[in-house]
């Protein structure tokens, strides 16, 4: 299975921070953001990765990461995204690395307490489809910001909403998702969506119609540090005191 770290965006929820540098190199706790999510697919074991950034401070990441020796990382590749088109565009730069494996996706400013290892050990077992997990929120303002499944109570997702007004259940999509390699033929029937994205959404709800869309739910604390100001700092909170990608 292989690795994409997403990395790119404008980073416009954390602004002026981000007109200096790339959101995913902000400081948590003790190392750049980036790092955790580094940590978590090696962790995961996965040590085959691609990393897509974009914006002005690409290179910092090459600075920080290097070849991946010092992280545990056996291939490292890159990707530049030209401009923010959303997480599904930056994914599809992706294919050619990927090929016929399937892939964890990760979102670089999500943050776990717990490795998502048993999730990769799903997904091998489920072998085709897709796999997300998810994270328990009961907090409508906040579900509101995220995408939110519907679930029929019996293990199944039935759809998923993007940044709902009435929140379907009390369950948050986190940014951590396994494909098989159809996905980047989902990523080329693609519409933008009305903020000009071509949406991770989209992509979760055309497995779900077809009957292929499984999940688990995280263990601890998950968090979306890019999400606000508060967000991030609450992030820095935990991580500072409880730690993060526990094994
Ligand atoms: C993205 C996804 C959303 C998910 C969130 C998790 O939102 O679109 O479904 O819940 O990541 O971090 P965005 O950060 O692009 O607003």
């Amino acid at each position: 299975m292989k690795g994409v770290i997403l990395a790119g965006g404008s980073g416009t929820r954390l602004h002026p921070l981000t007109r200096i540098t790339n959101k995913h190199l902000l400081p948590i706790y003790d190392r750049p953001m980036i790092s955790y999510a580094i940590e978590s697919l090696v962790l995961a074991g996965i040590t085959e990765m691609m990393l897509v950034t974009g914006g002005t401070h690409a290179g910092e990441f090459l600075r920080l990461l290097g070849n991946g020796d010092e992280h545990g990382i056996d291939r490292l590749l890159y990707a530049y995204q030209d401009r923010p088109g959303g997480i599904a565009e930056a994914l599809g730069l992706a294919e050619r690395f990927v090929g016929d494996d399937g892939v964890l996706v990760m979102l670089a400013d999500n943050i776990v307490e717990h490795t998502f290892r048993p999730t990769v050990e799903h997904f091998a077992v489920q072998g085709n489809g897709a796999r997300i997990l998810l994270t328990e929120e009961h907090d409508p303002v906040h579900l509101r910001h995220l995408g939110v499944p519907e679930l029929d109570g019996d293990r199944r997702v039935t759809r998923i909403v993007e940044k709902p007004e009435d929140p379907p259940s009390t369950y948050a999509v986190t940014g951590i998702y396994c494909y098989d390699p159809q996905v980047f033929d989902v990523i080329g029937t693609l519409e933008p969506s009305g903020r000009g994205e071509l949406e991770i959404t989209d992509v979760n709800n055309w497995y779900v119609g077809q009957g292929t869309m499984e999940y688990d739910v995280l263990d601890g604390f998950w968090g979306d540090a890019g999400e606000s100001i508060d967000a991030y700092y609450a992030v820095n909170d935990f991580v500072r005191i409880h730690g993060a990608n526990k094994t």
